[in-house]
């Protein structure tokens, strides 16, 4: 499958390959959002259907429990799951302290609720979002839509006093409309260009009402699986 893929998705899928070989019987997994977990999916889905694998998945978003469904994984919700033995999932950048920036999808209030329930989440990514410092990726804020531009206002005036480089603040949209997460909250791009301290930010943003989540996962992924265009794959 992997020899017509651009150099990009087959980063993409090595990586999701190799760590579908850490699902073992009897687990329960949450599946991740984004083009790199729908590889994941298909490759569990592989496993169910040829191996006969017998996991249970928990998607972070409609569009993954869809693809969950599509390929033979049976589904359940988090409360049915409780707490889960593993997560999967990718990002849109990580460092070396294996924190991560996520939400490019517009999925991270799912994603960090489902990680948080996990006993160990592992990361799948290729090597382009590997940064010294986090903060290139726009940093997604999600917010409830009521009062957005009062929550919006007063995000910006709260980031004049934190260690970051740029402090603009975009609605992200689709189409005309403001993009609206599977909860109907909208997202806040953030466009901080380097974090020097994402621990105070993560916890200072989430303290302003309107804010739900923010996409900076601290000290919650245990593993990173690195895939490269030519094939090569790091587990970190
Ligand atoms: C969605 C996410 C994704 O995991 C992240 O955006 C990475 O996506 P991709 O694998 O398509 O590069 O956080 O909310």
């Amino acid at each position: 499958m992997s020899s017509d893929l651009s150099p990009i998705d087959k980063a993409k899928f090595v990586a999701a390959k190799r760590a579908a070989q850490f699902v073992t019987s009897g687990m329960k997994v949450g599946l991740g959002s984004g083009s790199t977990a729908a590889w994941l999916v298909q490759c569990l889905g592989e496993r169910v259907r040829v191996e006969g694998l017998a996991m249970t998945g928990v998607p972070t978003s409609r569009r993954t429990a869809q693809l969950a469904r599509d390929v033979g994984i049976p589904v359940m919700s988090l409360d049915e799951a409780k707490t889960l033995d593993l997560s999967i999932d990718g990002a849109d950048e990580f460092n070396g302290k294996l924190n991560l920036i996520k939400g490019g999808g517009g999925s991270l209030l799912h994603e960090k609720i489902v990680a948080t329930a996990s006993e160990r989440m592992i990361v799948i990514a290729d090597a382009s979002k590997r940064v010294e410092t986090l903060g290139a990726f726009p940093l997604p804020l999600e917010l409830i839509s009521f009062g957005w531009q009062t929550t919006k206002a007063l995000v910006e005036e709260t980031l004049i006093g934190l260690d970051v480089l740029g402090r603009t603040a975009s609605l992200r949209m689709n189409g005309d409309a403001p993009f609206a997460t599977d909860e109907g909250n909208y997202i806040l791009d953030l466009h901080l260009h380097r974090i020097g301290d994402p621990r105070q930010l993560s916890m200072i943003v989430n303290q302003i009402p309107g804010v739900v989540e923010n996409g900076l996962f601290i000290d919650i992924c245990d593993a990173i699986v690195v895939g490269y265009g030519d094939g090569r794959v790091e587990v970190t």
